[in-house]
C-alpha cells in the first residue's frame, strides 16, 4: 500500500476544507470509528512479517503528520473567526470594561466592627437580644416602673398586644440585654467576672431632625464582678474603661469628665463628655461653644437591675455603658447631620473606606 499517496491526499482534503464544520467532518471521517487513518495503521496486520515493520513505520509517521495538519487547520480557523470578531465594527477591544460599583461597608458598621474587635480584646463578649422586646425587659427589669417619668423620655412603638404574650414593643435602648443576659449566665451557674457588649438597633417615635432618628445604634456594655473584700467593680475601672474605648475610636487622646445623670438603671449615673475634637475645647457650633462634648451615658449597675438578674447587690456590683452608636460615627467622620446615616444617598455612603481597618 503506498502511504505516500495516501499522505499526500489526506493532507490536501484538510488544506481544502472550507470551515471548521467542513473539517470537523474530515476529522470524524480520517480518525472517527472505521476511520481512513487508523485503518491503514491497523492494515499492517493483513501483511506478511517481514513488510510489517517498514509499513508500521510508515503508516504511523502518516497519521502523526495528519494529526498535525488537522491540529494547524483548527488553529488556522480559530485565529480567523477571533480576527473577524475583532474586526466587526462594534466591538472594541481597546474599550475599558464596564466598571461594576462596589459595595461598601456602612460607617456605623465600620465603627462598629472596631468597637467591637476593642472590646473582644478586653475579654468582652458580644451578645444580641431580640429587636421585639417585651415590657418587662425594656422597662421594668431595669427600674423603670409603669408610672415611671423615664418611660416617656422614650416614646415607644408599642406593638398590638396578643392575648398571652403580654406587652411588647420595639426596644428603646440595648439595656434589656443587660438583664436578659444576667438571668441567663446565672441559670447556667454564674462564673464572674461577666463582661459583655451588645450592639444593637433600637427604635423609637422620634420627630426626625437633624439629630433625632426614629431607628438608631446603641452599643451597651455591662461588666459585673464579684465583691472581693471591699474591692469591686469602681467607677474608676468605669473611666479606664471609657477613657480607652474613646481613645481607639476618636484615634487620639482626648480629656473626658464625668457629670451626674440620671438613668434609673444606673446608681449613680453619668453622662461621660469629651473635650470637643473640633476646637480642642475652644468652643465651636459643634459643641454649641460649650467645649464638650456629651457621648455616652453610663454608671454604676442599680442594685435593682442586679436584683432582676439574680444577682446579690451585697456579692455582686458592675458598670454600664450605653453608647450612641451614630453620635461617635459623627464625632469621628464629622457628620453633622444625624439622617444621612438611613438617607441611603449614595453620595453619603461612598465616601467611607470599603472594608473596616
Ligand atoms: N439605655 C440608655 C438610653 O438609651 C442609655 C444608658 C444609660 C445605658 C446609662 C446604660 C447606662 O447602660 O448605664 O437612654
Amino acid at each position: 500500500m503506498d502511504t505516500t499517496a495516501q499522505r499526500e491526499r489526506w493532507l490536501a482534503a484538510i488544506a481544502a476544507a472550507a470551515d471548521q464544520a467542513a473539517l470537523a467532518e474530515l476529522d470524524a471521517r480520517l480518525f472517527g470509528a472505521k476511520g481512513e487513518v487508523l485503518e491503514l495503521v491497523r492494515s499492517v496486520t493483513t501483511l506478511p512479517k517481514e513488510q510489517r515493520p517498514t509499513f508500521g513505520k510508515a503508516a504511523n509517521a502518516v497519521k502523526q503528520d495528519v494529526e498535525q495538519a488537522l491540529a494547524a487547520r483548527r488553529e488556522q480557523f480559530a485565529q480567523q473567526s477571533l480576527q473577524r470578531e475583532l474586526s466587526a465594527s462594534d466591538f472594541d477591544p481597546t474599550e475599558p470594561g464596564r466598571s461594576r460599583p462596589r459595595g461598601a461597608l456602612h460607617p456605623i458598621t465600620i465603627v462598629q466592627n472596631e468597637l467591637v474587635d476593642l472590646f473582644t480584646s478586653l475579654g468582652f463578649q458580644w451578645q444580641d437580644g431580640p429587636e421585639v422586646e417585651s415590657e418587662y425587659f425594656n422597662f421594668d427589669a431595669l427600674n423603670i416602673p409603669g408610672d415611671h417619668p423615664a418611660r416617656e423620655s422614650q416614646d415607644t412603638f408599642w406593638l398590638t398586644e396578643q392575648p398571652g404574650l403580654g406587652k411588647n414593643l420595639l426596644r428603646t435602648h440595648t439595656s434589656p440585654v443587660q438583664v436578659r443576659t444576667l438571668q441567663r449566665v446565672v441559670k447556667q451557674g454564674f462564673q464572674p467576672p461577666l463582661k459583655v457588649i451588645v450592639p444593637g438597633r433600637c427604635f423609637r417615635s422620634e420627630t426626625v431632625d437633624k439629630s433625632h432618628e426614629h431607628t438608631f445604634y446603641q452599643m451597651e456594655g455591662l461588666v459585673v464582678d464579684r465583691v472581693h473584700g471591699d474591692q469591686g467593680i469602681s467607677t474608676a475601672n468605669l473611666i479606664h474603661t471609657m477613657k480607652t474605648c474613646l481613645r481607639v475610636i476618636l484615634e487620639r487622646d482626648l480629656q473626658v469628665r464625668l457629670r451626674p445623670g440620671f438613668f434609673p438603671f444606673v446608681e449613680p449615673g453619668f453622662e461621660l463628655d469629651v473635650n470637643c475634637p473640633f476646637c480642642s475645647g475652644k468652643g465651636c457650633s459643634v459643641c454649641k461653644q460649650s467645649g464638650w462634648i456629651e457621648v455616652l451615658p453610663c454608671g454604676m449597675v442599680h442594685p435593682n437591675v442586679l436584683r432582676q438578674g439574680g444577682l446579690d447587690p451585697e456579692e455582686y456590683t458592675g458598670f454600664a455603658f450605653g453608647m450612641g452608636l451614630q453620635r461617635v460615627v459623627m464625632l469621628r467622620y464629622g457628620i453633622d447631620d444625624i439622617r444621612q446615616f438611613m438617607g441611603g444617598d449614595m453620595r453619603f455612603l461612598q465616601q467611607f473606606p470599603e472594608v473596616s481597618r
